[in-house]
């Protein structure tokens, strides 16, 4: 199963990931994931995503289209994949398809999680992050079992850096511009699916396993 979870920032990607990772044994590809891991370790890759991400911009097409592409090649992606966070702009989504075009792959659904943007901030001051695995909490809606450290993984959790109400406002409008015009190219692909996901996280999945398991 090959999917690629869509929505705004705050949405619930990463939430709803996690779990449907667990359950269908698929890997969590997680871009935003990939570019906080390369900013702790600092990589060169990290140094040149830093400056867009806590402006709270997209980080370039050619510094993120190929680290996917090499992800998705490797063998535990062969029965499939989830991937969050990308594509993010159009030229995203073609430079996928063309990937897996000429491996004779395709994605199977593209599932948009929707929240309007209103219930959005709250959501994001809230949230917590695993600084090892990435998993995401919320202070109020979803804390750790312990405080302060993962459920997962027991390393601490955190506030992201583009966390900040100016920098969501920023995500938002970069949503609006960038991203949202995908939810038409893949209903156009007639892959598009949507979820509410304005319910709770366990609801939230519930309906997520139900729209998988039809495809
Ligand atoms: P990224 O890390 O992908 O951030 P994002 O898309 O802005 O989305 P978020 O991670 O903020 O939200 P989410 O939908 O995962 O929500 P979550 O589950 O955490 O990208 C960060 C940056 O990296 C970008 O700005 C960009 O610079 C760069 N980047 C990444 N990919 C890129 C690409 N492809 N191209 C270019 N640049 C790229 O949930 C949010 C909060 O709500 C949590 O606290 C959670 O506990 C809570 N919550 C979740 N579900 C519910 C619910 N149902 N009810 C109540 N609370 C809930
Ligand atoms: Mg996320
Ligand atoms: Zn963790």
């Amino acid at each position: 199963m090959k999917i690629i979870l869509l929505g705004p920032p705050g949405a619930g990607k990463g939430t709803q990931a996690k779990l449907i990772s667990n359950e269908f044994s698929i890997p969590h590809i997680s871009t935003g994931d990939i570019f906080r891991a390369n900013i702790s370790e600092k990589t060169e890759l990290g140094m040149k995503a830093k400056g867009y991400m806590d402006k709270g911009l997209l980080v370039p097409d050619e510094l993120t289209i190929d680290i996917v592409k090499d992800r998705i090649a490797k063998d535990d992606c062969k029965n499939g994949f989830l991937l969050d966070g990308f594509p993010r702009t159009v030229h995203q989504a073609e430079a996928l398809d063309e990937f897996l075009v000429n491996r004779k792959e395709k994605i199977d659904c593209a599932l948009l999680i929707d929240v309007p943007r209103e219930k959005i901030f709250n959501r994001m001051t809230g949230r917590r992050i695993c600084t090892k695995c990435g998993a995401s909490y919320h202070i109020k809606y979803n804390p750790t079992k312990v405080e302060g450290k993962c459920d997962l993984c027991g390393s601490p959790v955190v506030q992201r850096k583009d966390d900040s109400e100016e920098t969501v406002k920023e995500r938002l409008d970069v949503y609006d511009r960038q991203t949202e015009p995908l939810v038409v190219y893949y209903k156009n692909e007639a892959v598009l699916k949507s979820v509410d996901g304005t319910q709770d996280i366990n609801k939230v999945f519930e309906d997520i396993r139900n729209v998988l398991g039809e495809i």
